[in-house]
């Protein structure tokens, strides 16, 4: 029986998310149609993340519950792709005989053809090669598929790590550095800016150390060249080690305007005896000394970071040390972990490990600090006009919000906006003299054909209110 379905669940970072995405469009391509949860899927994937905490056990778990499934419709295909897989390979189908196919991040372009080769034999699918040009290659050319009235898109232009950073699994999972030519990510951008997108980020686990596999350019060149593409307004890059950010690149904040004043630059520890520890090849001073240059050249430049809390031998000065850090940084915003041990990585071997419930109290505290300057960040726009880019937000909420618009900032905060009456009125009207001859708006809500006109559109906003995590602002007429 040809399957007809598919529900894939991510875990996991923006590659992941990113893969997710794309797998998505090969199986629609190939015919199947996307479903809202594994019970009425006929091919389920789980996207796994093998970055922290227990994440293989959590996919054991949920392939718990899909063997219940499975009992009930036998002939439901399951997959387990990403991260996990690619470092447990073939002992997941020895622990989870139910798993029929097994495939690493690098080949998910494969993923129809591993589907008929499995239907057709019936033979557990293994693939754990690291093909990454291909990979490129085959997504680039399906771009447009899976864009549904979004205004932003994430790029994939490098993957994998050479740095082997002692506590990340990342290099084991992902392989090596490899770079996607500069010629098909201008191609693939303008089919995305083609298909409506005008806000890029370029993705890569090591985005800053991208350098065209032909030509030699680097990053800055390809976002000098992004930015020339009439119809991209905003361009971004995630995520970046601090020991790729050359000259040029923080030259390019100062010169291109397009590109956004916000940068997530992954320092992990304020002490440099733990960096030093964790192999970053990088010190505290110098992660400064970059922010200082990029703030003399684009003065409203905003940064966030990744840490990890109670890395081995972290000692109580290391800890303050990384307080200190935050202090004197104040990110805008920042992700922060408790060291969590990954099976074959150096740090996981060494001796002292920093006890749980010292990892725990220190998070915590951690996390109040990055909240408090969080927020000081956030209440430092209200009063600020800042152009705001609207976009569909996802369908639960879009039905909760019926009065209000939400977008970004040029600093990634979500921006909600009561929804102008003025605007509304009118429309309201205009839609009802076209709602005789169009048939294909009788299935949209009216306030959703409004707000659609927002969709996509980078307005002025004045910000009038801060939380936690979201700003509150009040449309502008220009
Ligand atoms: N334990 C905790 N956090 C980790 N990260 C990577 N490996 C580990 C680990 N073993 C975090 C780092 C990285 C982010 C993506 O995940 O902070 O920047
Ligand atoms: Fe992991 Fe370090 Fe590579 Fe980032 S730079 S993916 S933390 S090894």
């Amino acid at each position: 029986m040809k399957p007809e379905t598919f529900y894939i669940k991510n875990y996991g970072c923006q590659m992941n998310f990113y893969d997710s995405e794309r797998m998505g469009a090969l199986l629609q391509e190939h015919g199947l149609a996307e479903v809202a949860s594994a019970d009425a899927a006929d091919v389920v994937v789980l996207n796994t993340c093998h970055i922290r905490e227990k994440a293989a056990e959590k996919i054991y778990s949920d392939l718990g519950r899909l063997r219940r499934l499975k009992e009930k419709s036998p002939a439901m295909v399951i997959g387990v792709a990403g991260c996990v897989a690619q470092a447990e390979g073939q002992e997941i189908v020895r622990r989870a005989p139910i798993v029929n196919m097994v495939f690493g991040p690098q080949t998910i372009q494969d993923l129809p053809a591993m589907l008929d080769k499995y239907q057709e034999t019936g033979e557990t699918i293994m693939r754990l090669d690291f093909p990454a040009q291909e990979k490129f290659a085959a997504l680039a050319a399906q771009n447009k598929k899976f864009i549904t009235r979004r205004a932003a898109a994430y790029l994939t232009i490098q993957e994998g790590c050479d740095k082997f950073c002692t506590f990340c699994v990342v290099p084991y999972t992902r392989g090596q550095e490899v770079s996607r030519r500069r010629d098909e990510i201008i191609a693939e951008a303008q089919g995305l800016r083609d298909a409506g997108i005008c806000d890029i980020t370029l993705l890569g686990q090591n985005v800053n150390a991208w350098q065209c596999p032909i030509s030699g350019v680097g990053l800055a060149d390809l976002l000098r060249a992004l930015a020339q593409l009439d119809g991209i307004e905003r361009l971004r890059f995630t995520t970046s080690h601090p020991r790729d950010m050359n000259d040029d690149l923080i030259a390019v904040f100062g010169d291109c305007e397009k590109l956004m004043p916000y940068l997530h630059l992954p320092i992990q520890s304020g002490s440099d005896r733990i960096l030093q520890a964790m192999n970053r090849q990088h010190s505290v001073a110098h992660y400064l000394d970059i922010m200082q240059r990029l703030r003399a050249v684009r003065p409203d430049i905003a940064l966030s970071s990744d840490f990890i809390i109670g890395f081995p031998s972290e000692s109580d000065a290391d800890f303050e040390a990384t307080l200190s850090l935050i202090d004197e940084v104040g990110f805008a915003q920042a992700f922060s972990f408790k060291y969590s041990p990954r099976p074959g990585t150096p740090a996981a071997a060494h001796e002292a490990q920093v006890p749980e419930d010292v990892k725990a109290a220190r998070l915590g505290e951690v996390q109040k600090r990055l909240a408090h300057h969080q927020r000081r960040f956030n209440e430092a726009q209200i009063g600020r006009v800042l152009p705001i880019l609207f976009e569909a937000e996802h369908k639960g909420a879009a039905s909760k919000h019926k009065n209000q618009i939400s977008g970004r900032s040029p600093y990634l905060q979500p921006v909600h906006v009561a929804f102008p009456e003025d605007d509304a009125s009118k429309n309201k009207s205009e839609n009802k003299s076209e709602n005789k001859s169009e048939n294909k708006s009788e299935n949209t809500s009216l306030d959703e054909r409004t707000k659609s006109a927002f969709y996509g559109l980078c307005a002025p906003v004045l910000i009038e209110a801060a939380g936690d995590f979201s700003l509150r602002g009040r449309l502008l007429n220009e």
